[in-house]
């Protein structure tokens, strides 16, 4: 068991363990009180897990009701959030009741702007149940839908009262879902973390490596996780300086994200983002070719890509998307060495030509 304090606007904290699904009722009457309780869930985590957390919650005196909605990034859009702002409406919960969001990031990202946008916001509790979530999504507060335009476009910020993580919940993913959370756990590494990123290398983070004993270490993993996502986001909690470091990896991975049409999981486009900006360093002089190999070399154990098949046109028509754009410039985060990278404004056209040197073949130096 792990607790990390995220002394955020409003101050949280993380619990971390086993069976904590059963002890998350009188968690959260502790930390955000109320008497009704809307679980915002999807098709594949609430048949699983969201009956344990009714119980736990009727068991601390709440009133409790599940919203479910059909799972996939697909659904974190408009009429998913309209539809689980009239459940709660019509199941009258007030200003001090309470929405817990059970699930993956999507739950995570559409039951928080629910619970912000609800009565002009009242209490969230977040439950992450897939890797990614718990090591990243669930904490710092952002909260999003996608738009036709392009993902996470509209969103509020909106800090949890309580997260509360069951690494038990991790054995229901695939190995291809719990890999895609390893993408992010290596870009932490990457950020600020060599030991991290040593550690992992020993022992890389696998599905496999969880149900055959591993589950004490990878919730140590998650929380040095947890601790490095809560000091960035403590030190810069909107995102204007020091936490765009965490979008390593991220604008060429949302372009990926894009033109697979948001088939391919988050994590794995994030590991091919990382991977392409890298070899774009590496080919300007800027970071080292050991760390490109070591990067590759970490992800790949992991059971993830490190580059994709679609061609820097491609990918740069998507990126042109990327709110993180301002105007005819980018912020990117660029590697120097593993724990070590920085941010960069750089013009469109320099940005065209990094992805093409980020592709495998691109490029003249290698
Ligand atoms: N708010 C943030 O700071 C932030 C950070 C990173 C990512 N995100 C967002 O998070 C989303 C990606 O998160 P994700 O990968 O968790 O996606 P997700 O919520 O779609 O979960 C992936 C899949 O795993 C299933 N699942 C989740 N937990 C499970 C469990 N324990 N057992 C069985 N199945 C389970 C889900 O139903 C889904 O099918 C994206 O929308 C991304 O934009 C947000
Ligand atoms: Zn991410």
């Amino acid at each position: 068991m792990h607790t990390v304090d995220v002394p955020a606007s409003t101050p949280y904290r993380v619990h971390l363990g086993t069976r904590l699904l059963e002890a998350s009722g009188q968690i959260i009457r502790e930390a955000a009180g109320g008497e009704k309780v809307v679980i915002v869930t999807d098709s594949n985590v609430g048949p699983l897990y969201a009956g344990i957390v009714e119980q736990s919650l009727v068991a601390a005196g709440y009133e409790a009701f599940t919203f479910t909605f059909p799972a996939g990034e697909e659904h974190k859009r408009a009429e998913t959030l309209l539809a689980a702002l009239e459940f709660m409406a019509e199941r009258e919960l007030d200003r001090r009741d309470v929405v817990v969001a059970l699930g993956g990031g999507v739950t995570g990202d559409m039951g928080g702007l629910a619970a912000a946008l609800y009565m002009r916001g009242i209490a969230l509790a977040q439950m992450p149940t897939s890797l990614l979530a718990m090591v990243d999504s669930s904490v710092g507060g952002k909260t999003a839908i996608d738009l036709a335009a392009g993902k996470n476009l509209a969103g509020a910020f909106w800090q949890p009262r309580v997260v509360i993580a069951d690494v038990g919940c991790l054995g229901t993913l695939t190995p291809e879902q719990f890999a895609d959370g390893c993408g992010e756990i290596v870009k932490h590494a990457m950020i600020c973390d060599p030991e991290l990123f040593c550690a992992l290398e020993l022992t890389p983070p696998t599905y496999d490596y969880l149900v055959s004993g591993g589950m004490a270490r990878i919730e140590e993993i998650v929380a040095r996780n947890i601790e490095i996502k809560r000091d960035v986001v403590a030190a810069d909690e909107r995102e204007g300086g020091a936490r765009k470091l965490l979008n390593f990896g991220h604008s060429i991975g949302h372009a990926v994200e894009a033109c697979a049409a948001y088939r391919l999981g988050h994590g794995t486009c994030v590991a091919i983002g990382m991977c392409m900006i890298t070899r774009a360093a590496v080919r300007a002089g800027a970071c080292a070719p050991e760390v490109l190999a070591r990067l590759e070399a970490l992800l790949g154990a992991c059971g993830l890509e490190t580059a994709c098949s679609f061609s820097a046109e491609e990918l740069y028509a998507c990126a042109l998307h990327d709110k993180k754009r301002r105007g005819g410039a980018i912020d990117l985060v660029i590697p120097h060495a593993v724990g070590a990278c920085s941010i960069e404004t750089v013009a469109l056209e320099d940005f065209a030509a990094l992805i093409a040197q980020g592709e495998k073949n691109g490029g003249n130096a290698c």
